[in-house]
């Protein structure tokens, strides 16, 4: 499928795919959002891809915020809808994706764009990036899960911070808070995600969306993280992927998980 707000490239099993609205800072419109959701869905699907890196087009931005000009002058239902529908589309969706995403920051995150960060699996910056949740500053309060993941990610009181203060962050604090697990220069940034990458390849794919299922349940209230991880530990020795992770090792040699 080709896209007008993204560039979609698949290089050895990992899918890069990147916002590609430069001259808006890659704001998130509503065609990005439906495309990041069809873009993303479909490497999902593909069993090729082992990982996806979520990053922004130039040097400025990953995602300067959702698009502003698109909701100024809407109301209160409006309002409902587009938070909950990205929420579902996007935000939710790759939070409970089962192929790993990591999100290459590389300059702004703000307000939906650090939202879009905060969903991914987990975040790498480059040393020019710089982090916030600037809404207030609008009269308005994160709609895309940033109230909820920022407090997961770095604490309330820390959260409650930025939040209020409307006040970026630098990449140095932020990985110091534990925002990203790791900062890089600009030129390095995708080369370091993909080596992750590399490395979560060799790895049980079926087991790494184990593990995305169970850690994931400690942060929903409505279920029992340790009895998903119960259910979803047995799960993995029904697979081919245990027979063959566990076969390799006793004979010696790497092991070749083909997601089964
Ligand atoms: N929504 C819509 N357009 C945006 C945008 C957003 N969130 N962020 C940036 N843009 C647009 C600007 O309007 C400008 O467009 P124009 O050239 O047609 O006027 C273009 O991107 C470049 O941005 P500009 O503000 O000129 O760049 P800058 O270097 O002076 O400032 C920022 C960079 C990130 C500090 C500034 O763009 C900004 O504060 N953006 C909004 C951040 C925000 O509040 N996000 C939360 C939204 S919920």
């Amino acid at each position: 499928m080709r896209f007008k707000t993204l560039l979609v490239h698949l290089e050895n099993d990992i899918s890069i795919i990147t916002i590609d609205r430069p001259k808006k800072l890659n704001a998130l419109n509503k065609e990005t959002i439906s495309e990041l959701h069809h873009a993303i869905k479909e490497s999902d699907a593909n069993k090729n891809v082992r990982a996806i890196i979520l990053t922004g087009n130039g040097e400025k931005a990953f995602v300067a915020g959702a698009d502003i000009s698109e909701f100024s002058d809407f109301d209160v239902q409006q309002a409902a809808q587009l938070s909950r529908e990205g929420q579902m589309l996007l935000f939710d969706f790759i939070e409970n994706l089962s192929t790993p995403v990591i999100a290459a920051v590389n300059g702004f995150a703000l307000g939906g764009g650090l939202e879009l960060a905060m969903a991914a699996h987990f975040r790498v910056a480059s040393d020019n990036a710089r982090m916030g949740l600037p809404e207030v500053s609008l009269g308005v309060i994160p709609g895309y899960g940033g109230t909820q993941r920022l407090a997961q990610l770095i604490g309330k009181g820390r959260a409650l911070e930025m939040i209020m203060t409307a006040q970026m962050i630098d990449a140095s604090k932020a990985e110091q808070w534990g925002l990203v697990n790791a900062i890089t220069p600009q030129e390095e940034l995708l080369a370091y995600c993909i080596s992750l990458a590399e490395k979560m390849k060799r790895n049980g794919p079926l087991a790494i969306s184990a593990a995305i299922k169970s850690v994931n349940a400690n942060f929903d209230k409505s279920i029992n993280g340790y009895d998903i991880e119960i259910s979803e530990f047995a799960k993995c020795f029904g697979s081919k992927d245990f027979k063959e992770g566990t076969t390799a090792f006793l004979e010696k040699r790497k092991a070749n998980f083909l997601g089964e």
